[in-house]
């Protein structure tokens, strides 16, 4: 079921990629896009609770974090509808999901 699921999430991503070619100069590196944005809030690169929970480990569904990060969460988080597209908020879900828990 999940696997079923991550297959249909990743045809749908390359959809979109395709639909939306990146822009010249376009940043499409979610490490990169982390810090910028989302990291003063999820600490450590994701990896601690700060403002914002610890993101290392998260048992959220990808559908879950693109409703998040797309709609964010009233009086909590911002929302980056506007920031970024599809394929830029599918860099930022692969860097959540390399990210190794730190035990510290
Ligand atoms: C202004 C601070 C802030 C920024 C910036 C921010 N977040 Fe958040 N984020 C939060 C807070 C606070 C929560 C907890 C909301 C709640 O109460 O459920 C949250 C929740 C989340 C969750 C859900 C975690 C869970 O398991 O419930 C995800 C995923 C997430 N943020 C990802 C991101 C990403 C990706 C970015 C950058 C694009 C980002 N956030 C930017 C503050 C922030």
């Amino acid at each position: 079921m999940a696997a079923a699921y991550a297959v249909v999430f990743l045809l749908h991503v390359s959809t979109a990629m395709a639909q939306q070619a990146p822009a010249a100069g376009e940043n499409l590196n979610g490490e990169t896009l982390f810090a910028t944005t989302c990291g003063w809030c999820h600490a450590d690169g994701g990896r601690e609770a700060g403002k914002g929970p610890k993101l290392a480990n998260s048992q959220r569904s990808d559908e879950f974090i693109v409703q998040r990060i797309k709609h964010g969460k009233q009086g909590a988080m911002p929302a980056f509808e506007n920031a970024y597209n599809d394929a830029q908020i599918a860099e930022i879900i692969k860097y959540i999901r390399d990210l190794k828990d730190d035990p510290g």
